[in-house]
């Protein structure tokens, strides 16, 4: 596998070879045959035509001619690295999971940081939120936690998610970035103005991948060996500290540095500075969710730290640069449907659209066996025994063993106490419309306790966004920040007209 290789391949990025070290190993053609020339051409005299027997040249052009998957639809610029994810507290009150089991379990892991909106060539310093995926290879099955580096989100309802992004994207018409389509939606719909806070402070433009906190944003349910449920949120506190680029620091560099972030992080871990982050959690009883003034399933609001302490839990390391990027990093498959006992979803409808998105864009993206792709399969993919058949890129063939169930020749059954844990619901079956739950509380709190600092900084980001904004969208928005602070609204006018 792809996990063992690493150990026995050189790295050619790491050294020039001596000169009579040139040479002394062959070019094989996939099917394993020798390679007669990279250089020249097959060709019925000097002048040509080529010739179609000239096998490996049309190997080389159709390989090349395939060599891009698509990109994510959202997340594409982004960079990994692998490592592990150690307990040092025990928290198993809380979850049987296998990955908190006990202390000083380590359990091997893979991270990819990436900004959101960004395209794949895109600067790594653009204003946007950071992703923060991890995954835990756990003997019970990988557990994956896509989150961002902020602990809220920009909408709550997951019909509104594919129009926000789209409105953050390309004009369809002009195939430019459009900064009044991303301005009128955050005008019209309030819970955004939360999260723009935070991607409009210093924090929009971290200081590449290792200085940034992680967060699951959504709330999740650990349950526990007597099917006991909390309600849970996942913190990832950098180790390495908080470290924040000004709008003018982040400007300059994509232009310089575009590959900021994804450099920073591959020479910390090659330099064995590897980057850590401790992982808390925040736990509330079901019975106390029904008495706090927010929707706890609600993924634009946090939970207070001084009513919710973090608990500590373990500490992850990074410690491994992959050895091919595209096989390892561009073709990892997050996806928040990734869960093993001990850890379920919670009712969040956001949380609920994505456990069907993921699987969807990458059985397009990757293929239906994307699964199988080495990053992405379980410890022991060998022991995978399922009714999952065929298509294009299969490699496990589940022993023989029979394709459907029940049967009367494979000692395989399901197992149903490994099931999520069972809940009742009461409710009607309508549209229920969130759009004003409440969009300015927190926000206000948030934006109270900033620094004079920040706040300066984020009237001005704002501000200087909305130079190109037409004027009616960039009266709504400030009269939209208002709602938040009149200070923040008259500082964003101030450097919007300057
Ligand atoms: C990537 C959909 C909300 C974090 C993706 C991808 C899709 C998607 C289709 C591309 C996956 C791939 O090609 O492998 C959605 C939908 C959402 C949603 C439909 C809401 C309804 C969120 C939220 C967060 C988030 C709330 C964070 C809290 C991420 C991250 C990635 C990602 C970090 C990149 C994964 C990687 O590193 O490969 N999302 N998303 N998404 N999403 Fe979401």
């Amino acid at each position: 596998s792809l996990r063992i290789s690493f150990l026995i391949l050189f790295v050619y990025s790491a050294q020039v070879i001596d000169a009579n070290q040139q040479g002394a190993h062959i070019y094989k053609e996939d099917n394993g045959s020798p390679i007669p020339s990279y250089t020249v051409t097959r060709t019925c005299g000097k002048n040509g035509p080529i010739v179609l027997e000239d096998v490996t040249l049309i190997q080389h052009l159709a390989h090349f001619d395939r060599e891009k998957s698509p990109d994510r639809v959202v997340h594409a610029k982004g960079g990994g690295a692998f490592g592990y994810f150690e307990v040092t507290h025990d928290i198993t009150q809380y979850s049987k999971a296998v990955v908190f089991s006990k202390i000083g379990l380590k359990t091997p892991m893979v991270a990819r940081f990436s900004t959101v909106t960004n395209e794949a060539g895109g600067a790594d310093t653009v204003r946007d939120p950071r992703g923060f995926s991890l995954r835990f290879y756990t003997e019970k099955g990988n557990w994956d936690l896509v989150g961002n580096n902020t602990p809220i989100f920009f909408v709550r309802d997951p019909m509104l998610f594919m129009a926000f992004i789209h409105s953050q994207k390309r004009n369809p018409v002009t195939h430019r970035k459009d900064p009044n389509m991303a301005w009128d939606f955050v005008s019209q719909r309030h819970e955004t103005l939360f999260q723009m806070l935070i991607t409009f402070s210093d924090a929009g433009t971290p200081d590449g991948f290792r200085y940034m906190n992680g967060f699951g944003s959504h709330t999740f349910v650990l349950v526990n060996e007597h099917n006991e449920p909390t309600y849970c949120k996942f913190h990832f506190l950098s180790d390495q500290g908080i470290k924040n680029l000004t709008a003018e620091e982040a400007t300059r560099l994509a232009g310089t540095e575009p590959d900021y972030s994804i450099k920073d992080l591959y020479e910390a871990i090659d330099n064995h500075d590897y980057p850590s982050w401790t992982m808390y959690l925040q736990v509330m009883s079901f019975d106390r969710a029904n008495r706090v003034k927010f929707n706890v399933l609600d993924v634009t609001k946090m939970w207070p730290e001084s009513d919710f302490p973090l608990i500590p839990v373990g500490r992850m390391v990074l410690n491994r640069n992959a050895q091919n990027y595209f096989a390892e990093i561009e073709q990892l498959a997050f996806d928040p449907s990734n869960l093993i006992p001990g850890i379920q979803p919670s009712r969040d409808k956001m949380l609920q659209a994505r456990l069907f998105s993921y699987k969807d864009t990458q059985r397009h993206r990757l293929g239906p066996n994307f699964i199988q792709i080495p990053v992405n399969s379980p410890l022991k993919p060998n022991h995978i025994v399922n009714l999952q058949r065929d298509g294009p890129g299969l490699i496990y063939h589940q022993d023989g063993e029979p394709n459907y169930y029940p049967n009367s020749f494979s000692p395989y059954r399901p197992d149903i106490e490994q099931d999520f844990m069972n809940y009742t619901i009461d409710g009607v079956v309508m549209r229920h419309d969130t759009s004003d739950a409440d969009n300015y509380s927190q926000a206000r709190e948030f934006y109270a306790a900033m620094a004079d600092h920040d706040k300066a900084a984020l009237a001005k980001n704002i501000g200087n966004n909305l130079k190109d904004v037409k004027e009616p969208i960039a009266v709504k928005v400030i009269r939209s920040f208002g709602l938040i602070s009149s200070e923040l609204s008259s500082g964003i006018e101030y450097h919007m007209r300057k």
